[in-house]
This record gives structure tokens, C-alpha cells and sequence, in this order.
């Protein structure tokens, strides 16, 4: 990522990463993905933000050299996980003098994954400030965005808060700022479905605290950063609300066609009712699509055909990634198909069983759907359609 000003002595520093397409082995990263670090050069002293990936480290640390960067006092660790941490120990090497600040339970982290010296620290409390001479770094604790040590440093002079992974997207831009509004948010929604969303109710008592803050910039460590605060924060408010719209995410696998005749069956007779439906073949959806879906939908209906006794793999799969999630989804049910037996509701049921939903009668039949089949899905239909209207 080439150098770029935010204001006069704060420069983003970080790095694109254009082609990656998964994290942590498990996330699609249709845009990629960018790791971003900040540099302050205050009248006193000079602090890094965050650093960035270790596949990026040079890039990162050739910005400094760019930079002219001879000095640096502190590098602010946010967030211990790596795409963010990861090069802090090359700065340490490079710049012997610069002392990693963070909290206590940060710090534990760095030295756990980074094997950094604990003589290389400097820990700080929640509300603790930090003078750069001219500018000031307080820090705020915001724990569970979305590990526990998270915080947020904010420069208090320039108005600007660095968030970390708090507010960030997955998309690799040559725009420091945001400029296509409603792109960034679709990838910070995508992002908080990933990554924030098992965690609302921390995240609901981070954004009244760091609301409390006069903010003129957020920047974060994922995306571009956001000159209009407000945009994101209002995205924020109403992913973590309790509000849910009257929508069915319904996800399927079939192997030879029976569930999906019975997919194809229940999202017409959905869509017939006034629901709008997000249909997901599972052998080919993308995931993070998934995710995204179920931040608002009211109901999850999942289908699987049966692979020996129990539930199709990618059905279980999908199944304990919703689990994880935890989205605010208030029914589900579970329906498919089988040969000659099976365990695949037992399953399933089990699968989801962190989700605080109401399940609705499920559906297994023998083979292809029948007449009598497809009336128990306009059954089922009927049953959402009821629910959906007390939402
Ligand atoms: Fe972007 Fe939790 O790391």
C-alpha cells in the first residue's frame, strides 16, 4: 500500500493484500483484504497503530524507511491476532528503542503467539492517555470486538479513533477514505457477519461508550477509513438491534434432487405467503453470503439429503458455522429427505443448539417429495408465514 496522509504527521502505513481470498482458512475474501497501521510524528514523540501481516512486513516497514522514520517511541497493539500483531516483532528488531503499548491481557497474548519480552512492554488501563507532546492517545477498552483484549486508541486532538477489527471491512482499495458508500458497507456487513456478529451484546456496550467520543475519522484496521463516522456507526447499530425482517435464509444440499424438489417447493410456497426467501445451494454458495443473509432474516430452514444415517457433510457444516455465528435468527426448522433411514433432524438439532430459536415441526421424507409431502411444506410455509406476521 503506497503512503498516504490523513492529516499532516498521520499517514496510513499499511498494506493491501489484493488477491488473498480466504482468512483463517474459513472466510471468503471476494475483494481482499487490507492490513492496516498508522504513524503518528507528534511534536515529541512518534507512535505506530497496529502493525500489519507477516507476509507484509517489508512492505510495511519499507513505508517507515519512506518515511523517513529514524525514531519510533511506541507501537500500539489493538488486537493480538496476527494479521494485525504479526510484525511487531520486526519493528522491535528494526527500532530497539520502541515499546509495545497495550493492556495486560494484550500483552499476555503477544508474548503467547509472539514470544515478545515482557521488558518490551508498556500496559495500559482503560481511559489511560498517553502524550505524544502536541497529541494525546487515550486508550478505551472494547472487549469481544471480537477477542477479549480488544481496544480502540483514540488520538484525541485530530478527533480520530482507531477501531482495530472493530468497524473494518475485508476489501483491499487504493482510497483511504470511503468513497463508495454503499460497497464499503456491504464488506463491513459481511465482516461484522463473519467476524462481530456472535457478539452483539459486547459490541451494543463498545459503540455507547466509544459514541460517548467526539469522532471525525474511524480508522480501522481493515477498509478504508471512514470520514463520515456516522454511516458506519448507524450500519453497527441496526446489524446488532433486535430487529429482524421478515425474511427465511433457506439453505439446502441434495444429492440427487429429492431435497432440492423440496427446497424449490417450500421457497415458492415462501414466497407465495409475503416472505422473501435467500435460497442456498450449499455445494456452491459462498459462505460469507450465508453469513451476511442472517444477519437480518427472522428464520432458518436447512435441507439435507441423509449420506449413510446422518445429515449430508455439508449440511453439518453449515449447520455449526450458523451455531458459531449466532445470529439473531427467532425459528428454524429442518427438513429432508433419506433412503432407508437416518438421524439427520436428531443431528442437526444438535448442530444448532447454541441458537435461541424456536424450532418448527420438522420435515423428513422417504425419497422424492409426493403429494402428501408437499403439503406438509405448505404446512410448514403456513407455520412461518404465522410466526412471521407476530415479528
Ligand atoms: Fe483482523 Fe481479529 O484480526
Amino acid at each position: 500500500m503506497a503512503v498516504q496522509q490523513l492529516k499532516p504527521g498521520i499517514y496510513s502505513i499499511g498494506a493491501n493484500d489484493w488477491d488473498r481470498r480466504l482468512f483463517d482458512e474459513l472466510i471468503p475474501l471476494p475483494d481482499g483484504t487490507s492490513y492496516n497501521s498508522y504513524l503518528i510524528q507528534s511534536s515529541e514523540k512518534t507512535a505506530v497503530i497496529d502493525s500489519v501481516d507477516p507476509p507484509k512486513s517489508r512492505e510495511w516497514l519499507a513505508n517507515l524507511k519512506k518515511l523517513e522514520v529514524t525514531h519510533v517511541d511506541y507501537i500500539i497493539s489493538n488486537h493480538a491476532e496476527q494479521d494485525h500483531s504479526g510484525a511487531i516483532p520486526d519493528l522491535l528488531a528494526l527500532y530497539p528503542e520502541a515499546k509495545v503499548v497495550t493492556n495486560e491481557k494484550c500483552k499476555g497474548f503477544l508474548e503467547d503467539l509472539l514470544l515478545i519480552p515482557a521488558e518490551r512492554f508498556i500496559t495500559v488501563q482503560d481511559g489511560e492517555t498517553i502524550s505524544l507532546g502536541d497529541q494525546t492517545l487515550e486508550f478505551l477498552f472494547t472487549p469481544w470486538v471480537h477477542w477479549p483484549e480488544t481496544l480502540c486508541t483514540y488520538l484525541k486532538e485530530d478527533k480520530i479513533l482507531f477501531s482495530c477489527d472493530f468497524f473494518g471491512s475485508h476489501l483491499a482499495t487504493s482510497n483511504l477514505f470511503v468513497r463508495d458508500v454503499p460497497k464499503v458497507v456491504e464488506d463491513a456487513k459481511r465482516y461484522y457477519a463473519e467476524i462481530m456478529m456472535p457478539f452483539r451484546t459486547a459490541i451494543r456496550k463498545n459503540i455507547r461508550k466509544i459514541e460517548a467520543l467526539d469522532i471525525a475519522f474511524i480508522a480501522p484496521s481493515h477498509g478504508p477509513v471512514y470520514d463520515k463516522p456516522g454511516v458506519i456507526i448507524d450500519a453497527y447499530k441496526d446489524w446488532i438491534s433486535d430487529r429482524v425482517e421478515n425474511a427465511v435464509v433457506l439453505a439446502y444440499v441434495s444429492m440427487h434432487g429429492s431435497t432440492e424438489a423440496m427446497a424449490s417447493y417450500l421457497c415458492d410456497a415462501l414466497i407465495d405467503r409475503g416472505i422473501e426467501v435467500k435460497l442456498f445451494n450449499l455445494t456452491q454458495t459462498d459462505l460469507g453470503e450465508l453469513a451476511m443473509a442472517l444477519v437480518d432474516a427472522a428464520t432458518l430452514v436447512l435441507g439435507t439429503s441423509t449420506v449413510l444415517s446422518g445429515p449430508h457433510p455439508a449440511a453439518v457444516y453449515a449447520a455449526s458455522l450458523v451455531n458459531a455465528l449466532k445470529p439473531k435468527l427467532r425459528h428454524a426448522a429442518v427438513f429432508g429427505s433419506y433412503g432407508w433411514g437416518g438421524r439427520s433432524v436428531e443431528i442437526i438439532k444438535n448442530n444448532i443448539s447454541s441458537l435461541k430459536v424456536d424450532l418448527l415441526e420438522p420435515l423428513l421424507i422417504k425419497g422424492h417429495p409426493k403429494d402428501g409431502d408437499f403439503r406438509q411444506l405448505d404446512k410448514m410455509a403456513d407455520e412461518i408465514a404465522a410466526r412471521h406476521r407476530e415479528l
